[in-house]
């Protein structure tokens, strides 16, 4: 059976049923509380240049123009998302935020570097929100993500992004350790790469890769690519999200790093 490659995951966002979920949620729901709070807490210069990383539909894209960031780039690999993003932004006017056609393994300095054949400077803050970078298939290619973004953003740069966290409940808990038998007997998934892989199907999403790491995993992979860890939390010890938007996502840990 093939294994999941980046390939896969693209294909899985350009799915329809992703586009009609990512789309919806990024006209209806916004920004969550939490993202909210961390985003005014860790990014406070409007003015300043911040790229996301993973943009989607443009739910957190449209969110950071609704709270009056003026200078965003965003970038996603999924076309279909992408075509989204901008046409909610032209339906909200936010004509001047730019969208990008690119994967976060493969920067391209030519569009990420320049605007109208304008240098910009590096950025000052990135974001890659709602597990994205987990579900970049393989821990050299996320640690690769991690360097790119390393390498267009300024000294002391805030980077928020989000992670499951394996050992987030005790149930959780159990159930890797039954995982973890099943990888010793060579039981496992034979499409998943990595222990702490997940591939599934949920109804009205479609199908979803993601790597479920545990906090020391995210603490060594920060250490090697040139960020400091600064703040992590789980997010029910943020903020308090509406039913809405707990029907939309799980539970997360949220980390701020910042570039060396
Ligand atoms: C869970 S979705 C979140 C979308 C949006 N940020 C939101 O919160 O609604 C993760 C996004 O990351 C994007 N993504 C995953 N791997 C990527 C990569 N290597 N390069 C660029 N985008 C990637 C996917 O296409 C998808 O749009």
């Amino acid at each position: 059976m093939k294994k999941i490659s980046a390939a896969t995951v693209r294909a899985d966002f350009n799915d329809p049923l992703a586009v009609v979920h990512y789309t919806r949620a990024a006209h209806f729901l916004g920004l969550w509380e939490s993202e909210r709070v961390l985003i005014e807490r860790h990014f406070p210069d409007r003015a300043a240049p911040l790229l996301e990383a993973g943009c989607g539909a443009g739910r957190a894209t449209l969110g950071l123009w609704d709270q009056g960031y003026q200078n965003i780039t965003a970038f996603d690999f999924a076309e279909e998302l992408l075509a989204q993003a901008r046409s909610l932004a032209t339906e909200r006017a936010a004509t001047s935020i730019r969208f990008l056609h690119a994967d976060a393994t493969r920067l391209s300095d030519s569009q990420l570097l320049t605007f109208h054949s304008q240098p910009i400077p590096p950025f000052s803050g990135a974001l890659f929100l709602f597990n994205g970078l987990m579900q970049i298939p393989r821990r050299a290619k996320r640690r690769t993500a991690l360097r790119e973004l390393h390498r267009v953003c300024a000294p002391g740069a805030p980077f928020l992004f989000t992670t499951h966290d394996r050992d987030n409940s005790p149930t959780e808990r159990a159930l890797w350790r039954l995982e973890a038998l099943r990888w010793e007997r060579g039981e496992q998934d034979p499409r998943l790469l990595e222990f702490g892989d997940r591939y599934f199907e949920e109804a009205g999403t479609g199908r979803t890769f993601m790597h479920l790491p545990d906090r020391a995993e995210i603490l060594a992979d920060l250490a090697a690519t040139g960020w400091t860890p600064v703040f992590d939390a789980l997010r029910r010890q943020i903020a308090a999200e509406s039913p809405a938007v707990r029907a939309f996502s799980d539970e997360c840990r949220f980390w701020v790093a910042h570039r060396n």
